[in-house]
């Protein structure tokens, strides 16, 4: 594997063996190995066009972890404002020496034509395509998943998995209904018609429009963020509607198997499709997700640059 653009890289014996490397370095950092010598020499950019705090920070971090170089740039603030290209910007980091890009950006498709154009010979990771895919917000996710699930690492045969709410703009749902559905879950996609894709049907996930009907079934919900930036219309009629017929609030929680865990790839609208109570509750598995995120980030590191031969 060279690159990490959308699940569809990854085979599922690939997916399974970053959870079972992200298992392993959570277990060398636990036995005290804050940082390890794997990609010393090594140098890994953060091109972020589009505004982050988890993938940023957590891609940062894992890479300090594992010892390389990073730069960490922002649109904001670099020559993108004076109207440089993505291709002239690839072609830059070509010059520094990048040997692995993680790019956000707001335009579908930009991950996979860094990777593909020849613009630049680096490892390419997808942090967030507009609505397109976030593929290790997937792995955190299905990680997260699989520690409270199944802790043997057995696979997803048997759970049931909502995604529930603004699927349409979704990237974390889409790479979620590829990634899961692949490990064995099934998957039951929750929200109002409006915020269904074109298509959806021919995705591996069932599709459902009450979400009072499919809390008993559920053995992890997922709720998405309402994207209200990337709205250019009304998609219903009002938050508080919206809250009434597909937030997770105190009573539909409660109507939740035993043991069952709330997902939310963050950043939160807290009162919105997500509840503060049930967010900050025992189900909540919320900030495990950032801290597994660093873990996940480790392993893809490490399966993508560290096999290189360099220097
Ligand atoms: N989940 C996620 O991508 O969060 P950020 O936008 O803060 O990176």
């Amino acid at each position: 594997m060279k690159h990490l653009v959308s699940i569809a890289d990854l085979t599922r014996s690939d997916a399974i063996s970053i959870l079972d490397t992200a298992a392993q370095l959570d277990q060398v950092t636990e036995q005290g190995a804050k940082k390890l010598p794997t990609l010393r020499g090594r140098t890994v950019v953060n091109l972020f066009y589009e505004d982050s705090t988890r993938t940023r920070l957590s891609f940062e971090l894992a890479a300090k972890r594992l010892s390389a170089d990073v730069i960490t740039f922002s649109a904001k603030g670099s020559s993108v404002s004076k109207g440089e290209s993505l291709k002239d910007t690839a072609l830059t980091l070509q010059s520094m020496g990048a040997d692995a890009v993680v790019i956000r950006h707001p335009a579908s498709g930009a991950a996979h034509q860094m990777a593909h154009t020849g613009w630049i010979s680096a490892h390419i990771i997808n942090a967030g395509d507009g609505t397109h895919e976030h593929p290790t917000q997937a792995l955190l996710d299905a990680y997260t998943i699989r520690r409270h699930l199944a802790p043997e690492g057995q696979d997803f045969e048997g759970l049931t998995i909502g995604i529930v709410g603004d699927v349409l703009h979704s990237r974390v749902a889409r790479s979620n209904i590829a990634l899961l559905s692949s490990l064995g879950a099934k998957v039951i996609v929750v929200g109002p018609p409006t915020l269904m894709p074109v298509g959806i049907e021919e995705w591996p996930c069932e599709i459902r429009y009450q979400l009072d009907d499919s809390l008993a079934e559920l053995d992890a919900i997922m709720m998405l963020r309402v994207q209200q930036e990337r709205m250019s219309g009304s998609f219903f009629p009002s938050s508080e509607e919206y809250s009434r017929e597909y937030g997770l609030n105190r009573s539909r929680a409660a109507r939740l198997p035993e043991g069952a865990i709330v997902l939310h790839p963050g950043p939160m609208n807290r009162g919105v499709e997500i509840s503060a109570e049930v967010a900050d509750s025992h189900r909540s598995v919320i900030t495990e997700q950032v801290a597994n995120g660093v873990k996940v980030r480790m392993a893809v590191l490490y399966i993508l640059i560290g096999g290189d031969t360099h220097g």
